[in-house]
């Protein structure tokens, strides 16, 4: 799996920041074609896309190009200019507003026609699907298993505020009136589920007030709480924010560590399955959710800071 912590949206009409994005540290870049680009300036941001993505260096980023969504007359050009130009240098295309299954079929035929005639190997360009409507979410199952090239379900929260008619202008935080919960822990679950069942990443999307730091920090949280793998980033200042919340901390990875270091000592030597570690009951179980820590932990570059001792 790529790293996916912080994905950095860039917009493609801004060569200045096309420049800048190379120097910051987020795990994910994508260069947008999209919503971040008036329609008059669609064609100079593929080429400036392709520009970048042939001159700069992306090295240690998985790099990603947002194309226009099926519904616009952009999208194709979108996908031959940029895979014809600069495949080579690209790690997945993003998808917006991908409604059905057919829409991410669609990519995958196109991709595959373009590998195949410019001698890029095959199924090599991956896919990441934006749910952005209700009507994706519905679908999301069918879209979530459409093709072998999908790697990541991405939230798109503000096209999907806008599509159910929650009653609010400021995307990721909750909207007035609602005192209780989270108004969006059922789309965030729902798309979670979709990602896991089919082996899957989930990425949550933008949180639009960059100033607020705090801001972003508390709705990451949530989305890292219930297991999302990172989360958009539209300002610099975010960049290490999300890194830091979709890293585990130090104390949990060290802990995951030693359960798995426990676990293998008295499975293997004691041989018995349901142990205690200090106070905590651990078995089978146990260490498949060490698995999943210690895999973030070590996948973030945490080194340990305890080990395990066998009793003498
Ligand atoms: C992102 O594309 C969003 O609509 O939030
Ligand atoms: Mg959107």
């Amino acid at each position: 799996m790529r790293a996916r912590r912080s994905c950095l949206a860039v917009p493609g009409s801004n060569p200045r920041f096309l420049e800048k994005a190379q120097g910051l540290g987020a795990d994910e870049v994508f260069l947008d074609l999209e919503d971040s680009v008036a329609p008059g300036a669609k064609e100079e941001a593929r080429r400036n896309v392709v520009a970048a993505l042939r001159e700069g260096d992306w090295t240690g980023k998985t790099v990603v190009v947002r194309v226009n969504d099926l519904t616009t007359q952009w999208t194709y050009r979108d996908v031959v200019e940029v895979v014809e130009g600069a495949g080579d240098r690209l790690d997945c295309l993003m998808l917006p507003k991908v409604r059905d299954a057919s829409h991410v079929v669609w990519l995958d035929t196109l991709l595959g026609q373009i590998e195949r005639a410019v001698g890029l190997p095959e199924g090599g360009i991956g896919v990441e699907a934006q749910i952005e409507d209700a009507r994706g979410l519905v679908e999301i199952d069918g879209i979530a298993r459409s093709s072998p090239r999908l790697e990541t379900l991405v939230f798109g929260p503000a096209d999907f505020m806008a599509s159910i008619g929650m009653r609010t202008l400021v995307v990721g935080e909750q909207p007035p009136g609602y005192d209780e919960g989270d108004a969006y822990h059922y789309i965030l679950m729902r798309i979670l589920m979709a990602a896991r069942a089919y082996g899957l990443q989930a990425v949550d999307g933008p949180y639009l007030q960059i100033r607020d730091l705090d801001g972003f920090r508390r709705s990451a949280r949530r989305s890292a709480a219930l297991g999302f793998d990172g989360k958009w980033v539209l300002h610099p200042s975010q960049v290490e924010a999300a890194n830091e919340v979709f890293s585990p901390s130090q104390e949990d990875y060290d802990h995951a560590e030693l359960i798995l270091d426990a676990y293998e000592y008295y499975t293997t030597v004691e041989k018995r399955g349901a142990v205690m570690l200090g106070d905590e009951m651990i078995d089978e179980a146990s260490r498949k959710m060490a698995l999943v820590v210690a895999a973030r932990g070590r996948a973030a570059g945490l080194a340990r800071t305890s080990a395990f001792t066998p009793p003498a």
